[in-house]
């Protein structure tokens, strides 16, 4: 590589890019892995293989890159693999960055106009026998989950017929079935939206197109027994100021959240948008439904959280002006209204959630989170400057009370997104472990924690060394053995 990459905060700190690919088997120990656990805990990040073309790039532009953590008798080994992406194979040929600024095509070097530009560094899922890195700009990508190899860009058999898929759909636990959706479905700044749901075979068993109110980002969805949820955030999109070279999200403080409700088994005739006043919803929790009421679960952010999709002023608000809310909103079905009605279950700055699997869609009451709980003291000195995501806490729950307990990572150090693995298949709810990397900014290395659920407060009960350092990755699962017989 002859061009270094740059020196901005995208770049900088223990999220510098790493590009390093490989394993480490029998990683040491401090405490002891749970034996119950037999399973992968995969996660998957961005890690720019080239800098970028355009001289800086926000956060969520860079190649996909998957951890793999095998967890079985008490051991854990670990692979780190880059998803071979058309895009990936593009700019390793080159030696160089091919492709523009994030999700604009009309920045690209003109030798790559039909090489796909999806980076898959989003979230990886497990479903029909196939482990899928997803991001929501593009089809998935197909990943050997004993060795990490990739295998094809997914198109479930040439039955997609949307341009992209998220990268968070939901599978109910109770069919196996995988329901997701598309926005942009039709390409680029559209107003199109694709529901889909999948068999635990992989076969499309549903498929139903319907338009948005306005093209804007859809990051995540809700799914309960018999209803999907969408929430629409005001980060709207806009193909003029593409073709101009401009950003890809614009944040809009005029524009309402919007959530679509659309029953499982419905058709475009039955999509209802419900309208709360504009504020960021995050990450769904979970969902569920009692009767004809809807119900889902996310932190709701008074303002814009991606500084890197800033208003049409080019503004955003400093990360202490933003405050969260763990909100449960009720969509009657019955109602004619178009205004939900809500509670809030707490005012913890919590992200990133993962609950028990086995409940996704039903009535649930544990939930595992990430914290930014800026009561907690930060040593700069050791740790270094904080330039991007930060959190520093791992808390459980109790969505019924919002009661929660909580660990603090320490004062030089920074959390990812913790995820949560049942002690066994038919454990209570809830009953198992959360774990999840840890930064050790002052040491420029990571830790996979282990924490029993369900005494989160007590600190971990395994902590998994690594060597060297883990980017701040996005999404992962705990996918048991048993989902690929391994
Ligand atoms: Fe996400």
């Amino acid at each position: 590589m002859t061009t270094p990459f740059p020196k901005t905060p995208t770049f900088m700190t223990i999220d510098e890019p790493f590009r390093f690919e490989g394993e480490l088997f029998d990683l040491e120990v401090e405490g002891k892995v749970p034996t119950e656990l037999d399973g992968w805990f995969f996660q998957v990040g961005p890690d720019p293989q080239y800098p970028p073309m355009m001289g800086d790039a926000n956060p969520f532009n860079g190649d996909g890159i998957v951890r793999a953590f095998r967890i079985k008798d008490g051991h854990v080994d670990f692979q780190h693999r880059y998803v071979r992406t058309h895009r990936f194979n593009a700019e390793r040929a080159a030696r160089r960055s091919l492709f523009g600024h994030y999700r604009n095509p009309y920045t690209d070097d003109a030798s790559v106009r039909n090489v796909p530009r999806t980076v898959s560094n989003t979230n990886i899922v497990p479903h029909a026998g196939k482990l899928l890195a997803m991001k929501e700009d593009g089809l998935p990508y197909t990943m050997d989950p004993f060795t990490l190899e990739t295998e094809q860009m997914w198109d479930w058999n040439g039955n997609m017929k949307a341009t992209s898929f998220t990268a968070h759909p939901k599978i109910d636990p109770a069919t196996g079935d995988l329901v997701g959706y598309a926005y942009a479905a039709k390409g680029d700044c559209t107003k199109d939206i694709a529901y889909y749901t999948f068999d635990k075979q992989g076969k499309v068993t549903r498929e139903v197109w319907f338009e948005g109110p306005h093209a804007a980002m859809i990051h995540d969805c809700g799914i309960t027994e018999k209803y999907i949820v969408l929430p629409i955030i005001p980060s709207m999109t806009d193909l003029d100021r593409l073709k101009a070279g401009g950003i890809h999200f614009q944040w809009d403080a005029s524009v309402d959240q919007v959530y679509a409700v659309l029953p499982r088994d419905g058709d475009a005739k039955d999509v209802r948008f419900f309208r709360a006043p504009n504020a960021f919803p995050g990450h769904v929790i979970n969902s569920f439904d009692v009767d004809d009421k809807v119900y889902l679960d996310l932190p709701v952010v008074n303002d814009n959280v991606f500084w890197f999709f800033p208003d049409a002023q080019g503004k955003y608000p400093p990360p202490s002006a933003l405050k969260t809310e763990i909100v449960r909103w009720c969509f009657d079905m019955n109602s004619k209204s178009d205004t939900p009605t809500y509670k809030i279950i707490s005012t913890l700055a919590g992200e990133f959630p993962h609950i028990d699997d086995r409940y996704i869609g039903r009535p649930y009451r544990h939930a595992f989170l990430q914290v930014t709980d800026m009561s907690q003291p930060y040593n700069e000195a050791k740790a270094g400057p904080i330039m991007g995501f930060f959190f520093n806490t791992y808390t459980h729950m109790d969505m019924s009370t919002g009661q929660t307990k909580s660990w603090f990572a320490g004062d030089t150090s920074s959390t990812q997104e913790p995820v949560f693995a049942p002690k066994s298949p038919t454990s209570a709810e809830g009953e198992g472990y959360m774990m999840g990397v840890v930064n050790r900014r002052a040491e420029n290395r990571s830790d996979l924690v282990i924490l029993d659920a369900q005494r989160v407060d007590e600190g971990p009960v395994a902590v998994v060394k690594l060597p060297v350092r883990m980017k701040y990755g996005i999404h992962g699962n705990w996918v048991p053995a048993s989902e690929f017989n391994g």
